[in-house]
């Protein structure tokens, strides 16, 4: 057996554990699928453990860069609950179609701000409107800004803000000094911001599973 087929298999034992059937969760999957996004949504372990984490700090205010087709925005929205707000970014207005249509599905259109376009040209605009400060910031656009993206996390939320970044190992490559992907190019730099700055500690921790093998940033900031 493979590896991945493994950690595969481990998915769905953990899953049929703990997480049951999700009708909403998989109603967005199967309009994500359907409207040929690619398959690169947070796993539903992976999703469970956002909605957990927000739960834990009691997160209100979420930022999420890389909506997709909303499938970890509507985990974060039940964490925010009714009266929270997450505000997600998204390039793409096909995904951001698609996205709408699952979170309005989920109810969640009164809780979730989709905004379209280059989250680099996005989020200078949060600072001006009275979406933040962000007690969560999720990061899950393009590797290759993430330095970017982090700083603009920082900027946007407060002292005990939780600042998660997704797939910062890339199958290991991020340890590799040549690596020619701009991905992981990306990912470096942000490794190196997080070395040098002092608004926040943080920890990364490698993972495997259905997505192969990968990995995420956990910071909070000070
Ligand atoms: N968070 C989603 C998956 C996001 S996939 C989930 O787990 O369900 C990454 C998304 O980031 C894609 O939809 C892609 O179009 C978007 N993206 C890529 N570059 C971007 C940019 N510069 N600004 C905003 N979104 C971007
Ligand atoms: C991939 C996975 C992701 O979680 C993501 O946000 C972007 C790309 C991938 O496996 O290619
Ligand atoms: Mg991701």
């Amino acid at each position: 057996m493979t590896e991945q087929t493994t950690w595969s298999r481990v998915d769905q034992y953990l899953g049929g554990k703990l997480l049951g059937s999700d009708a909403t969760l998989e109603a967005a999957l199967s309009a994500s699928t359907a409207a040929g996004l690619p398959p690169i949504a947070v796993s539903p372990l992976q999703g469970r453990l956002l909605e957990l984490i927000a739960r834990s700090i009691k997160a209100r205010k979420v930022l999420e860069i890389g909506t997709l087709g909303g499938y970890s925005t509507i985990c974060l929205a039940r964490a925010a609950g009714p009266d929270g707000r997450v505000v997600t970014v998204e390039y793409e207005p096909r995904h951001a179609e698609v996205a709408l249509a699952s979170i309005s599905t989920a109810g969640f259109s009164a809780v979730v701000d989709v905004r379209v376009g280059r989250a680099l040209d996005v989020l200078p605009t949060l600072l001006d409107d009275d979406s933040g400060p962000f007690d969560l910031v999720f990061i899950d656009a393009d590797k290759s800004s993430n330095a970017e993206y982090l700083d603009w996390g920082i900027r946007l939320s407060h002292a005990g803000s939780v600042i998660i970044v997704d797939n910062v190992v890339r199958g290991g490559a991020v340890a590799d000094p040549g690596s020619p992907s701009a991905d992981v190019r990306g990912n470096q730099v942000m490794f190196d911001l997080l070395q040098r700055d002092e608004r926040l500690d943080a920890t990364a921790i490698q993972t495997v599973g259905s997505k192969g093998y990968d990995g995420f940033v956990y910071a909070l900031v000070r």
